[in-house]
């Protein structure tokens, strides 16, 4: 069994090193606590033993570690403005070594590794192992689990939304029920959409139940100026979620 207290520790003690008084800095904080915790509730839901528990709690601990220096650096998390956050999370592990002050097993590293580098990419690669597999799909529902409740409160993620339409491109891969990629994204409305899309892409019915029992959806709409342009998206959305009931 890992520390995990002893984990803890150590990432807070490589987030002090960073301006937390910086809202963008203490929301991340707080974002991975609350991947963490979505993430042990996954690895409940399927009953999962500790020591696969606590690995998933460490990859959620430690998927975002780049988006302290992103943010204090280039004041964006914007990737395509900065770096690739998941890579760079590799890399500042890995390469900066940071992952020695985490307690690990050390055929557990490739896992976590694999874990953090796809948890941002559209898509993962087939050729993954078993629990490469298994972990990333628990870190990447986690994390959309965590951007859909903080856009539902619309505190950091504000819902602006203008007359603009949504494009034809966004409309088309939404109704296909497949998260829309972020090239074909044209307006603010258009990001609206793909956020209310990572639904898609969810893979457990943990998440799927979560995201319908704490109406994030509802409450995502209930900010929007243009209900009438986002209605059919969020019925749509709830509709795929309700789908294996
Ligand atoms: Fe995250």
């Amino acid at each position: 069994m890992l520390d995990m207290d002893e984990n803890y520790d150590a990432f807070d003690d490589y987030v002090m090193s960073f301006d937390l008084e910086e809202d963008m800095i203490a929301y991340k904080y707080n974002h991975t606590y609350r991947v963490v915790h979505q993430a042990e509730e996954i690895c409940r839901s399927f009953n999962l033993d500790t020591e696969e528990r606590d690995l998933a709690s460490l990859i959620a601990l430690l998927h975002d570690i780049a988006r302290f220096k992103q943010w204090s650096i280039y004041k964006t998390f914007s990737d395509k403005d900065s770096f690739d956050h998941g890579d760079e999370g590799v890399n500042i592990l890995f390469e900066e070594n940071l992952i020695d002050k985490f307690k690990l097993k050390e055929e557990d590293k490739k896992i976590l590794k694999t874990a953090i580098k796809y948890h941002n990419k559209p898509l993962l690669p087939n050729d993954l192992s078993i629990r490469e597999t298994l972990h990333s799909k628990i870190i990447r529902d986690a994390d959309k689990i965590d951007i859909l409740y903080a856009f539902s409160t619309n505190k950091l993620l504000k819902v602006e939304t203008e007359d603009e339409e949504i494009s034809s491109k966004v409309k088309e891969e939404f109704f296909k029920n497949e998260p829309v990629l972020k090239k074909s994204v044209k307006n603010k409305n258009d990001r609206i959409i793909m956020l209310i899309s990572l639904v898609f892409d969810l893979n457990y019915e943990y998440s799927k139940k979560r995201i319908l029992n704490e109406k994030y959806l509802d409450k995502i709409l209930s900010h929007t100026k243009n209900k009438d342009m986002f209605k059919e998206y969020i019925t749509e959305a709830k509709k795929y979620l309700r789908k294996d009931e």
